[in-house]
């Protein structure tokens, strides 16, 4: 059967690449089913979207911002709408739980209602001056075309964190989704189409990233790029934009990590470390891949761990009852293979896991990968130190609480952690020594609301936030304005 062609989105019309050249997307619970096919993009066609963007700044940043915010509260209405439909269709692209892309959807909801007020707020700031009859101003001004590259894990939630605040700020944006789910912003882009969005506001062009990521990061018009995923491809962005003086805004890897106290809720926190290893399959930036369990309570925890491990059922995430569904493709799927293996030949033996499957129940037939388990690993171990992004999670013990923070911060990342404790003062000292953006007491490393600056320190970022309180400004200009109505000549630190 034909699969639908998708077109890029430019200049608010659909247009096919240059070289007509496409891609095939397939499900990777069903890796014989194509899902839909799209543009493989060459950097002409990337070029052409950044023109029209850059020809609709002027007149977006004009807009008067109460009225941007207006369109975008008619594309969160849309969301809305669609949630259902979205949330089917992003799992067969990349294969979580209905339940979890409902999530995707929602978070992607909730940011858009909360940057299209942003429209009636936007404060500036007015300070004293030093001199008679004088004021001093300072507003937040939209930086251009921005860049964004967007991953595949979270297809709709991750690209709107970055495209409603960038454009209720007066941005334009020129967007390159993961090849893995190009659906996702597609349909964001019919979306922002239905609410009304003007043309060559927000320009989609699908493809690969030499050919489509790029030319963003290399084109003068693109005034900042956004960028969420892999720590590889963020040093790429990071190094290309540095030569050309370009702002970037990084989110990357993590390593997140789960103290469970001898005085926790032992249930609460197998369930947080079950719901932040396997959720996803895996596969967040946030996920736990490392839990840190005091002494007298591991057995207790590790038996309770590994029956509720077992119980967790694979298959297709559009199925109910399925609780993880497969790897996004066959190369994560070698990733997290290789890991596992190479772990059992230095005498690892999983207590759960440790294998791919590629038919868990007779419906499907994709790049699954059993949710598996390692106890007692060095923390200085591979299996503790090297981002997986998958169902792998590895155990090791403390004794007393300082040894239980070093551990856990003992990683060159810094996105996310959590301490399951019943202890105010334990829980209020960890918080104040995690060395992560995200933490989280008693409840797991994944989860964050959009209400939050979302992001982390070390190797995870580069100290810009999505979402929360920062999210303009991680998308804004400081412009400080002067206005001296004294009709005569003062002159700052001079005429005091
Ligand atoms: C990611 O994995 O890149 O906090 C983002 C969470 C989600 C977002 C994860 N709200 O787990």
């Amino acid at each position: 059967m034909a699969t639908t062609i998708y077109k890029n989105y430019v200049g608010g019309a659909w247009m096919e690449c240059a070289t007509r050249k496409t891609f095939d997307n397939v499900d990777p619970a069903h890796t014989d089913k194509v899902i839909a096919t799209f543009q493989d993009s060459a950097p002409v066609d990337v070029d052409r979207a950044v023109e029209y963007a850059h020809d609709a700044f002027k007149m977006w940043k004009n807009t008067p911002a109460p009225k941007r915010g207006e369109i975008l509260f008619k594309a969160a209405a849309i969301l809305e709408r669609d949630k259902e439909c979205i949330a089917k269709q992003m799992t067969q692209e990349m294969g979580k739980c209905i339940a979890e892309t409902r999530g995707d959807v929602q978070e992607a909801i909730d940011m858009a209602y909360y940057a299209a007020g942003e429209g009636r707020r936007m404060a500036g700031e007015v300070v004293p001056s030093e001199l008679n009859n004088k004021w001093c101003m300072s507003r937040k001004e939209p930086i251009g075309v921005i860049g964004a590259i967007t991953p595949w894990n979270f297809p709709i939630a991750i690209p709107s964190w970055k495209a409603f605040p960038a454009l209720v700020a007066g941005n334009t944006m020129v967007i390159k989704p993961a090849e893995d789910t190009p659906w996702s912003v597609i349909k964001l882009a019919e979306i922002f189409h239905e609410a009304g969005l003007p043309a060559g506001v927000f320009n989609v062009v699908t493809g690969y990233g030499p050919t489509a990521g790029t030319p963003l990061l290399t084109n003068d018009k693109v005034k900042m790029i956004s960028f969420t995923g892999s720590t590889a491809t963020g040093k790429i962005v990071a190094t290309t934009c540095a030569e050309q003086m370009k702002p970037y805004s990084l989110e990357m890897g993590g390593k997140n990590g789960i103290v469970v106290m001898n005085d926790a809720d032992l249930d609460l926190a197998v369930d947080g470390v079950v719901w932040g290893a396997f959720g996803t399959t895996g596969q967040r930036c946030t996920a736990c891949s490392r839990v840190i369990v005091h002494e007298d309570v591991h057995e207790e925890f590790i038996e309770k761990l590994v029956a509720k491990t077992k119980s967790l059922s694979l298959g297709d995430g559009n199925i109910d009852k399925t609780d993880v569904g497969p790897l996004i493709n066959e190369k994560a799927l070698r990733k997290v293979s290789g890991y596992v293996e190479d772990a059992k030949q230095r005498g690892f033996h999983p207590l759960v896991g440790g294998y791919e499957i590629k038919s868990p129940n007779e419906d499907v037939n994709g790049w699954f990968y059993e949710p598996t388990i390692f106890d007692n690993v060095d923390i200085n171990d591979t299996l503790m130190q090297e981002e997986i992004f998958g169902p792998v999670v590895a155990v090791t013990t403390f004794t007393n609480t300082n040894e239980a923070i070093w551990m856990l911060n003992n990683t060159c990342y810094g996105l996310s952690a959590a301490v399951y404790t019943s202890n105010v003062n334990f829980a209020f000292t960890a918080l104040n020594e995690i060395e992560t953006g995200l933490c989280y007491i008693n409840a797991s490393t994944i989860g964050a609301e959009i209400q939050l600056p979302f992001g982390g320190i070390k190797g995870t970022g580069n100290g810009h936030r999505d979402a929360g309180s920062s999210m303009i400004d991680n998308c804004t200009e400081w412009k400080s304005c002067m206005v001296d109505y004294s009709g005569k000549v003062q002159k700052a630190q001079i005429d005091q």
